[in-house]
């Protein structure tokens, strides 16, 4: 009896999270773009932000590292970015399988993870996100793309491999502090250089600026997609109060929310695609 109603609850949520996601798809269908989210791709990107942590740089250029294998085979890295005096990390290269540049941000490292936690509870809305009216973001994460050797170093491959490759699509992906470099960076392609076929898909990244910001973000970058996961604190944070929206931090959308349902041994991976607030309240965030 027990196992039966958990597999109709699991069997519900799936049904729930598919026509949510239809739903999306035919609000988007004026845009004449159907972006659905999809789980292949996620696998992939998730390797590649994964990799984005490994600090021996001559595995990391080569693509020998041990993360590096099966999904992400045959990768090619164009450009190694490390920023020394900021502790920042991120390459780009060209996968051939996906047809498109990928550029991966790693996030904050093990040993600092804690601290750099507690800080986001903190974070002031105190950055202008130049040429877009009203649109605030935190500086920290604003300045760690914006402001250090990553920026130019990103951009000048990301033309290099265009002009060897062709026209291939961008996917930017990153993990948490990562994640939140990597809106940055593809609103930054898209916007002041006007790359049209932007992708991107971050894991557990915080949010980053505010309701304007995020409805800026959401028009410009609409292939978007934050996967988070039902027992990380970091997309919670820097808060969001539902009494001041306007005023507090705001996850742009589409978040994808990972979590299980179930008990005992029958336990299920539901895969949710949440609501286009960015803040779907039956959604992680
Ligand atoms: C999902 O992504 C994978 C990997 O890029 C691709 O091979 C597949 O065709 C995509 N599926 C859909 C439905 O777009
Ligand atoms: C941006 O970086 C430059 C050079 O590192 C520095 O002088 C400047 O103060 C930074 N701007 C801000 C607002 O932090």
């Amino acid at each position: 009896m027990e196992r039966h109603r958990w597999l109709k609850v699991a069997i519900f949520a799936c049904l729930v999270a598919f026509s949510v996601g239809r739903e999306f798809r035919l609000n988007h269908k004026h845009s004449g773009d159907a972006i659905s989210f999809n789980h292949t791709l996620a696998e992939i990107l998730v390797q590649y932000a994964s990799a984005a942590y490994i600090s021996d740089l001559t595995e990391l250029f080569t693509w020998t590292c041990s993360r590096c294998d099966d999904l992400t085979q045959g990768f090619e890295v164009i450009e190694l970015v490390v920023d020394v005096q900021h502790c920042l990390q991120s390459y780009v290269g060209v996968s051939k399988s996906l047809n498109a540049i990928v550029i991966a941000f790693r996030g904050t490292q093990e040993n600092s993870i804690q601290n750099w936690i507690e800080d986001l509870y903190w974070k002031q809305l105190d950055q202008m996100y130049p040429g877009m009216p009203d649109a605030m973001v935190h500086h920290g994460f604003y300045f760690a793309y914006h402001n250090t050797t990553i920026r130019p170093a990103i951009v000048s491959a990301v033309e290099r491999a265009r002009k060897f490759y062709g026209n291939l699509d961008i996917m930017v992906t990153g993990h948490s502090m990562g994640g939140a470099m990597a809106a940055f960076c593809g609103l930054d392609l898209a916007v002041s250089h006007n790359y049209q076929n932007v992708q991107v898909m971050t894991f557990g990244q915080p949010r980053i600026g505010n309701a304007v910001f995020a409805s800026y973000y959401s028009n410009i970058v609409p292939n978007t997609f934050r996967v988070t996961n039902g027992n990380d604190i970091v997309p919670h944070l820097p808060p969001f109060y539902s009494y001041f929206p306007r005023k507090t931090y705001r996850h742009f959308p589409r978040e994808v929310w990972l979590y299980d349902v179930g008990f005992g041994s029958f336990i299920y991976q539901v895969e949710k695609v949440c609501d286009g607030s960015g803040e779907d309240p039956s959604c992680c965030r």
